[in-house]
């Protein structure tokens, strides 16, 4: 079977958490400290503070910026639920627009409408999904214009760009993900990044238990940081992130040159999105999804539905009594299946995976 994802952990990975071990410095420490400098560098902003999760991430990034109970905030009703949590999590609403049924992101047209019918909303939280980013020039014009602060989940898209500028360092703040599947990984773990000082001293006293001083707690915090163990791991795969993220935009490439099939489309590349394909999302039309799942799993080719459901209308939030009814998320939805992409693909996984696609019948 050849995997939807696979992280490349090498020797240095090895090694590093090895040192950690010996040093007998596990937990927060050096390392991360270390690890967020190079993070922060890396997207060229201020700051970087590192979290337990992209999820963690996102509820100390919108629990600084202030966001909480009779906060609106604007998101996307397809993405990983953690996105629609967060906000959930401040005791603050969401409040959802459809995506674009080209590049599954939030519709910037839908985003006004939703902005016009509602003064009350205060933020906005766009999802640069599947490793590819929003577009930035219609999305900053409305935050400007409507004073939202704007929060980037870039848990799919380390190193993706809008016009040669990294995901994450448009907003307020960015939040990262370092899941095994994604990019790059830490083990379990997250990010978050801002150029902006105070915001950056308040995650920092969030995610340690409002703690500034040695057991003077200021604010009600967490324990969300990052272990030495986890960075000593992120560190190594941040030098090679730019590499894996070429061989992704390589695989995509010969992924889209190769598939040619009538009830299939391959994903849509805004021109200036620099895409690190953390998905390929092919849409399979024609009601044929589920015999196109079968046919992959036949032939040994791993695949994901991301997602098979709406975020509004998921069992969790029932009680919440979310609009469900989101005609292009809905219709997504139905078409998407994710095929594998990752850097552990070889040239024969490549030829077999495009093959087997375009025999599908
Ligand atoms: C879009 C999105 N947001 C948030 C998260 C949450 O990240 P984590 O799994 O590290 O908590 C994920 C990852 O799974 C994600 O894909």
């Amino acid at each position: 079977m050849i995997p939807i994802a696979q992280p490349l952990i090498g020797e240095e990975e090895q090694t590093a958490v090895h040192e950690v071990l010996e040093s007998g410095m596990l937990a927060s420490g050096n390392i991360v400290r270390a690890f967020e400098e190079e993070f922060a560098d890396y997207l060229g902003i201020e700051h970087c503070i590192t979290t337990t999760s992209g999820t963690t991430a996102l509820e100390v990034a919108l629990r600084a910026l202030g966001i909480g109970p009779g906060d609106k905030v604007l998101t996307t009703p397809f993405s990983f639920i953690a996105s629609t949590n967060s906000i959930v999590y401040t005791g603050a609403t969401p409040v959802f627009a459809d995506i674009r049924p080209d590049t599954f992101n939030i519709d910037p047209e839908k985003i006004e409408a939703a902005l016009r019918a509602d003064s009350d909303i205060k933020a906005l939280l766009i999802v640069h999904l599947f490793g590819q980013a929003c577009n930035m020039d219609q999305i900053i014009p409305l935050v400007e214009k409507y004073h939202l602060l704007l929060i980037e989940d870039c848990a799919q898209s380390h190193g993706a760009m809008w016009k040669g500028k990294p995901v994450g360092t448009f907003g307020d703040v960015g939040c990262f993900s370092f899941y095994p599947t994604k990019n790059m990984t830490t083990g379990e773990g997250g990010a978050i990044v801002t150029h902006d000082d105070n915001l950056a001293e308040t995650c920092r006293l969030l995610i340690n238990h409002g703690m500034a001083v040695r057991y003077h707690h200021d604010l009600i915090g967490y324990n969300y940081r990052m272990t030495n163990i986890a960075a000593a791991i992120g560190r190594c795969q941040l030098r090679k992130l730019d590499r894996f993220n070429q061989i992704r935009r390589l695989n995509g490439a010969i992924l889209t040159e190769g598939i040619h099939h009538s009830d299939i489309t391959t994903p849509f590349v805004q021109d200036d999105a620099f895409f690190v394909y953390h998905q390929y999302t092919l849409r399979i039309k024609n009601d044929k999804r589920d015999q196109f799942t079968d046919y992959l799993n036949a032939n040994d080719i791993g695949y994901g539905i991301f997602y098979p459901l709406s975020i509004p209308e998921q069992k969790c939030y029932q009680r919440f009594g979310f609009n469900t009814v989101w005609p292009v998320t809905d219709l997504i939805k139905n078409q998407v299946v994710s095929i594998p992409v990752h850097p552990g693909l070889s040239e024969e996984d490549l030829d077999m995976i495009v093959q087997v696609v375009n025999k599908f019948q």
